[in-house]
């Protein structure tokens, strides 16, 4: 269920970004455009469009994790268990490039990050509603000082999103076996290490 979700999750939050790239070109709140290549839909309607139609699987795949990941007690286990102590060695050990990665439990940097990023994606969520329905929302408008604060925290939550990736990406280029524990299940990674044990015994 954590593999599945991922990858709907990676297609869901590409066009997220590139169709929330290309609404922004529309009405830019910074002195820059980004180039069309990168925008999805084509103008304004479009993007809108591909940004209305894919945020539902965003939020619905988001919703099957969130009850998969409680009812099963994976979250519990896997990232609500991050304490300020093992943080700060993990911290210090990843400094010393001396940080482990194990294929059954996140080391605490690991956990704060996907723990920071869930967060994140509520917050996209969240403030996504108030850009959609700012009335019918008007609480949650108020919440977040207006629509055109919201606006901002959208966009700046698309920017933190981005570093995400750029770290992620990088650590999975790193520790390679982890993109195969990804698409494969971290089963297959230990029975490809038994078989070759047994090979070398
Ligand atoms: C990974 C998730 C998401 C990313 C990266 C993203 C990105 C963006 C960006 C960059 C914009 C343009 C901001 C601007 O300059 O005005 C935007 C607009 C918008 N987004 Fe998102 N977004 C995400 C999720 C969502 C979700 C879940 C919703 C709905 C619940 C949503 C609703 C909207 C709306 C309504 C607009 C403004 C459309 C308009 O002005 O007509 N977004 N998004």
């Amino acid at each position: 269920m954590v593999r599945l979700t991922h990858w709907i999750n990676v297609f869901a939050m590409v066009c997220m970004v590139m169709s929330g790239m290309g609404i922004y070109n529309a009405h830019p709140i910074l002195p820059f455009r980004f180039p069309e290549e990168m925008t999805l839909g084509g103008w304004l309607g479009g993007s809108t469009v591909w940004h209305f139609a894919v945020m539902w699987l965003f939020v619905g795949n988001g919703l099957v994790y969130l009850a998969f990941g409680t009812a099963s007690n994976y979250l519990r286990k896997r990232m609500l268990t991050l304490r300020l102590g093992d943080l700060l060695r993990d911290l210090r050990l990843a400094l010393a490039f001396r940080l482990r990665h194990e294929a059954y439990s996140y080391n605490a940097i690991q956990k704060a990050m996907y723990l920071g990023v869930l967060l994140l994606g509520v917050l996209m969520v969240v403030s996504g509603m108030v850009l959609w329905k700012p009335i019918q929302f008007g609480l949650l408008t108020a919440l977040f000082g207006g629509f055109d604060f919201a606006r901002i925290v959208h966009f700046a939550g698309m920017a933190a999103l981005l570093g995400f990736f750029v770290v992620h990406i990088v650590m999975v280029a790193l520790v390679p076996r982890t993109l195969l524990s990804m698409g494969f299940g971290a089963g297959h990674l230990k029975r490809r290490k038994e078989k070759s044990d047994g090979g070398a015994a």
